[in-house]
């Protein structure tokens, strides 16, 4: 029986935010609003409501002392511990996940990108992934524009593949940024290579873990925002967080 092993949280706040410029010239993105809070706090209780105890938060760039100030211990949104590490160069997710190696320390990890936002919970999938023996199990959406996103195809139940931003999509289920992941995923991403446009990416790593056949999906319920994907995303994630909430209406901390 699997499950001697945690499932400890990894929230990814790097990267650049070109794509929402001018607004993040000189912040990151993930400390902008989003309705009544900062964007990072529906991640983090997007993972404490999946029954996350520790987490990290990766990030980089000049921001870095921001997010300790905002965070602080994690305490207050009912963290055991909140760890930190520091990306020197926007080197992509999957290089940016290779940090949290020793603090991930054998454990199953739950990743998550600190753009995303969710109405419902990971709940059901945590639970799934608590009784799948290794690898990876991917969150799926269906969305109306999927060329902008990791895109998964799908045969007889399985997961079958995943494009990355593809012009021509197989499918209109987007990966979203929630990644469960064995200890596994760290050997993985040592055998990466960079992509067209220079980083480690994650769909690679996802792929790995489809030809090895311990890849299972999960759809998610209720909408899936992607703050990130352009500043109209971004306006739609405030004006969907205003409407319907977050997180299962979760109250995010005030402070
Ligand atoms: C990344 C992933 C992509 C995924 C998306 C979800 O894209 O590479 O597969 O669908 O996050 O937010 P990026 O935001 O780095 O372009």
């Amino acid at each position: 029986m699997k499950r001697e092993r945690a499932l400890k949280g990894v929230v990814l706040v790097g990267g650049t935010g070109s794509r929402l410029y001018p607004i993040t010239t000189v912040t990151n993105k993930h400390l902008l609003p989003v309705y009544d809070r900062p964007m990072v706090y529906y991640p983090l209780q997007a993972l404490v409501n999946a029954g996350v105890e520790e987490a990290m938060l990766v990030t980089g760039g000049n921001n870095a002392g921001d997010f300790l100030r905002l965070l602080g211990d994690g305490r207050k949104f009912g963290f055991s511990r909140l760890h930190y590490a520091y990306q020197e160069r926007a080197g992509g997710i999957a290089q940016a996940l290779g940090l949290a190696e020793t603090f991930a320390g054998g454990d199953d990890i739950l990743v998550i990108l600190g753009d995303n936002i969710i109405e419902s919970n990971i709940r059901q999938a945590a639970a799934e992934f608590a009784a799948q023996e290794n690898g990876a199990k991917l969150i799926l959406k269906e969305v109306p524009n999927p060329s902008a996103y990791g895109v998964a195809e799908l045969r007889n139940g399985r997961i079958t593949g995943i494009e990355e931003k593809p012009d021509d999509p197989r499918s209109n289920l987007a990966v979203i940024g929630i990644y469960f992941y064995s200890s596994q995923v760290f050997d993985v991403i040592k055998t990466l290579e960079p992509s067209g446009r220079g980083e480690l990416e994650i769909t690679d790593v996802n792929n790995h873990f489809i030809r090895a056949g311990t890849a299972s999906y999960n759809v998610l319920d209720g909408y899936w925002a992607d703050c990130g994907e352009s500043i109209d995303s971004y306006l739609e994630a405030v004006n969907l967080v205003a409407r319907k909430g977050a997180n299962d209406r979760a109250p995010c901390p005030q402070g």
